[in-house]
C-alpha cells in the first residue's frame, strides 16, 4: 500500500493498542479465538513466523519457546503490549514487505498472519510469503473476507482504501486453499481434511 496508507494504518493502531486486548476480551470473541486455535494450534511448529503478531495473540494460546518465535508489525503501540506480556520475545517493527525486503535469507516452519493482519500487505508480497516458508511447512494468512472491514476502526476512505487494496482473485490465485472463517478469509496449506467443512 502506499506510504501515506501505512502511516494511517500505523497510526489506527497505535491508538488501537490502548484498548485493543480489553475490546478482544468478550466472551463472544474468546469463543472465536478458541476457535481459531482449535484449527490452528496443531500446525504451530519450528519456526515461527508471525506476521502482523499486534499485542501476541498467537503467544497468548499457544506455548512456543524464545528461540522458535519472531514477531513482526508496524505499531510500536501494539509491539509495546506484547513485550509488556511476553519480554523477550523477539519482535521487528516494521512492516511485513520492508521486513521481506531486508531479510531475504530466513525460512520459517511456520508463517501466520491472524485475524485481517494481511489484509494489510500490498498485495505485491502475497508470494513472498511462500518464499519464507520451508520445504513442508505450513502457512495460514487471515484475510478480512469481502465486504467486511473492522467498522470501529475505519473511516468511509479507509474502508475504500482497503478495498482497492486487498486482491482476492490473487489470493485465490497464490494460496493453496481458502476457507471462510467468522469474518475473515483464510488462505493456508493445511490439508483441507483438518479445515471445517465447506
Ligand atoms: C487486526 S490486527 C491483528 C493483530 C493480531 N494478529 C491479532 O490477531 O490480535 C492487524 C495488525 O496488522 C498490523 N499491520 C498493519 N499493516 C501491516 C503490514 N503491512 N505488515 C505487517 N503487519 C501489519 C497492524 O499494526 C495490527 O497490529
Amino acid at each position: 500500500m502506499s506510504a501515506s496508507e501505512q502511516d494511517r494504518v500505523q497510526a489506527i493502531y497505535d491508538e488501537f493498542a490502548k484498548s485493543y486486548d480489553d475490546h478482544y476480551a468478550s466472551a463472544e470473541f474468546q469463543e472465536e479465538d478458541l476457535a481459531l486455535f482449535k484449527i490452528l494450534s496443531p500446525w504451530i511448529r519450528g519456526k515461527v513466523l508471525d506476521l502482523g503478531c499486534g499485542t501476541g495473540l498467537t503467544l497468548t494460546y499457544n506455548d512456543i519457546s524464545k528461540d522458535d518465535y519472531l514477531g513482526i508489525d508496524p505499531s510500536a503501540g501494539m509491539l509495546e503490549k506484547l513485550q509488556a506480556k511476553f519480554p523477550g520475545f523477539a519482535t521487528v517493527n516494521s512492516t511485513f514487505e520492508k521486513w521481506s525486503e531486508s531479510d531475504k535469507d530466513s525460512k520459517f516452519e511456520t508463517i501466520i498472519g491472524l485475524f485481517g493482519a494481511p489484509a494489510y500487505f500490498a498485495k505485491e508480497s502475497y508470494a513472498e510469503v511462500l518464499e519464507r516458508l520451508s520445504p513442508k511447512g505450513h502457512y495460514f494468512l487471515m484475510f478480512y473476507k469481502p465486504g467486511y472491514f473492522p467498522a470501529h476502526i475505519y473511516t468511509e476512505e479507509d474502508k475504500a482504501a482497503a478495498k482497492a487494496r486487498i486482491d482476492y482473485d490473487l489470493i485465490n490465485s497464490t494460496f493453496e486453499t481458502t476457507f471462510i472463517f467468522t469474518n475473515y478469509l483464510v488462505a493456508t496449506n493445511i490439508p483441507a481434511e483438518f479445515l471445517p467443512a465447506r
